[in-house]
């Protein structure tokens, strides 16, 4: 893939889900390759949404979304994203293993039933243990505690070996240890393989020392800059949004 100085690119978004009721008003920002971006912001602020218009899953009511260059969701040799959708649905009753669910991360032209090659049996086999859950791998999903249940689903989003990486809320019921090996993933990501990040979250201690940028949603964007410049509210952990 050719080298992309902008890999998100949103120029005088608004959106609305209902006619009159605007979710996000007039927001433009850039993401070059490579940078760590983090979503923050109130309940009902717009970050979901926003992830959702990047990923061409909702289309904007005016105004521009441009993701590696192309508008519309047009796909770009080479580029691949991956989603964590935000309060991913576990899959109940059914006895899907951490294998099954991580390898449907890696669809390939075949299609889900088709057959994965060596090459992608590997990557989810690195994916499954990037996130710590190797010894897990063949265990049923309803069988590991949601805290290893959201890892499993972090482990599908890397599957594909992304150069778009959008998690939403990834650390929702997992715990403070699992929480930073996931701040230092992802930071091996960016440096090793130039993985471009979107984190959205409220509580982003775990990676508040690795991002570049923090955006701050709220209808709109209210602040994008680098952590350190954040109104003062927003780095007190105590604080709660609810
Ligand atoms: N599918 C939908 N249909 C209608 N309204 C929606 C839909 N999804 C979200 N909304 C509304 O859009 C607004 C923004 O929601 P969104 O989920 O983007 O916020 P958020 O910042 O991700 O919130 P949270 O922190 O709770 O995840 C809210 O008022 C919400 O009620
Ligand atoms: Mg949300």
């Amino acid at each position: 893939m050719p080298e992309l100085t902008s890999v998100v690119e949103l120029e005088g978004v608004s959106f609305a889900y209902r006619a009159g009721v605007r979710v996000l008003e007039d927001v433009s920002f850039e993401v070059s390759a490579g940078e760590f971006v983090a979503i923050a912001g109130p309940n009902g602020g717009g970050k979901t949404t926003l992830l959702r218009l990047v990923l061409g899953l909702e289309r904007p009511t005016t105004g521009t979304v441009r993701v590696f260059g192309q508008v519309g969701g047009k796909s770009v040799d080479g580029a691949r994203i991956g989603y964590l959708p935000q309060r991913a649905r576990v899959v109940g009753e059914a006895p899907v293993t951490v294998r099954e669910v991580v390898s449907t991360g890696r669809l390939t032209s075949a299609g889900i039933w088709g057959p994965l090659r060596r090459s992608d049996r590997e990557a989810v086999a690195r994916a499954i243990e990037t996130v710590g859950l190797s010894d897990r791998a063949d265990s049923p999903l309803r069988t590991l505690s949601g805290g290893m249940q959201q890892r499993a689903l972090i482990a599908k989003a890397l599957a594909s070996e992304p150069t778009l990486l959008a998690l939403d809320e990834p650390t929702t019921g997992v715990d403070a240890e699992s929480q930073d090996s996931l701040g230092v993933l992802l930071e091996e990501l960016r440096t090793q393989f130039g993985v471009t990040i979107l984190y959205v979250s409220h509580e982003f201690g775990a990676v508040e020392h690795v991002v570049d940028r923090i955006v701050l949603v709220r209808g709109g964007i209210v602040y994008d800059g680098p952590p350190s410049g954040l109104p003062g509210v927003w780095h007190d952990p105590s604080h709660t949004h609810a």
